[in-house]
């Protein structure tokens, strides 16, 4: 099976009323542990490429370990941009294969958002790929930008219509509370999202897909776990896990995760290494953090999206 678009992944996702997760990839590990989990729960796939990753991997090593994974699973996976911020870039993951790209016009104007995106969208779709535009500004950290909470904005509902007519984008990534990295909320800070906003944006776009970023659950257990050996995390908070249940039940069909890998991943090799302070294999340490990213994958997926059995 070639890479797939997300599209028909997300028409049977909205009409189940369950997501598909969109995990970020950095390297081999991160992509056996988020495909071997998809592959025993049979679930569809995201696999999300940011220009960190992208500048940290190489494009072409991306994807082929992606393009690996399918040989090794047979599952659809689509192979997504995440925050594409210039067209060239977008371009050049069209170019090199990407099934699907999103461009974040999110800091420009509407106009300026509106005229980014388009162009995108044309060029995708002469291409046979799918696009994920941006409507609000989620606060937290995204490759070297740090968003602060005064500078996001929830995304304005009467904006959206005419947002997706005049773009032409697949689907689209609001804003509603959740943020990027590993501090979302304050500690003792009640989390809370904007389901109003998410209500409204699904009535005036029936059947269209949402898209929530930064939607990361900061599992205590890894922090705890990064501390216990060694690391110095300060108190971190995020997005509860029935809140994120609940979006997927509404017009979510898109859930990002990126922060929970990381976690996973640092939780395992900080503890192998208080464990085995001699080792020094690095067989003997990713092997851990590739399971950690397994189980926590195959949590996500049964537990959290409920994308389980729908590859
Ligand atoms: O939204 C951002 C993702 O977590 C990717 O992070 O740009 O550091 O790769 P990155
Ligand atoms: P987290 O930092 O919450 O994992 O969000 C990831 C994300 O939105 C990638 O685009
Ligand atoms: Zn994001």
């Amino acid at each position: 099976m070639p890479l797939v678009t997300s599209k028909e992944m997300f028409e049977k996702a909205y009409a189940g009323g369950y997501a598909i997760g969109a995990f970020n990839v950095n390297n081999m590990e991160i992509i056996q542990g988020i495909t071997e989990a998809a592959k025993e729960l049979n679930a569809p796939l995201i696999l999300q490429v940011s220009s960190g990753a992208r500048k940290y991997a190489n494009h072409t090593y991306l994807v082929k370990l992606v393009e690996a994974a399918i040989i090794e699973t047979g599952l659809p996976i689509c192979l997504h941009l995440d925050h594409g911020d210039t067209f060239e870039l977008c371009k050049s993951c069209i170019d090199g294969g990407f099934t699907s790209v999103m461009i974040d016009g999110s800091h420009y104007s509407f106009e300026d958002n509106i005229e980014l995106t388009a162009k995108v969208v044309k060029y995708a779709h002469d291409h046979g790929v799918v696009v994920e535009g941006e409507l609000g500004r989620l606060a937290g950290i995204e490759d070297a930008v740090n968003v602060s909470a005064e500078d996001a904005s929830y995304t304005n509902p009467a904006q959206v219509q005419e947002f997706v007519e005049r773009t032409g984008v697949d689907s689209l990534a609001i804003a509603i509370g959740t943020s990027h990295g590993a501090y979302k909320f304050k500690p003792g800070q009640k989390p809370q999202l904007r389901f109003d906003i998410l209500e409204e944006v699904g009535k005036r776009l029936p059947g269209f897909p949402i898209v929530l970023h930064g939607a990361s659950s900061v599992i205590p257990e890894y922090v705890e776990t990064i501390n216990k050996y060694g690391g110095n995390m300060p108190d971190a908070v995020g997005i509860p896990e029935d809140m994120l249940r609940k979006a997927a039940r509404m017009a979510v069909c898109k859930i990002n995760i990126d922060s929970d890998l990381r976690l996973a991943m640092t939780a395992a090799i900080r503890k192998y290494f208080a464990e085995n302070p001699a080792h020094f294999d690095p067989r003997q340490y990713l092997r851990p953090a590739r399971d950690n990213i397994k189980a926590l994958v195959k949590h996500k997926i049964t537990d959290v999206l409920g994308c389980d059995g729908k590859a």
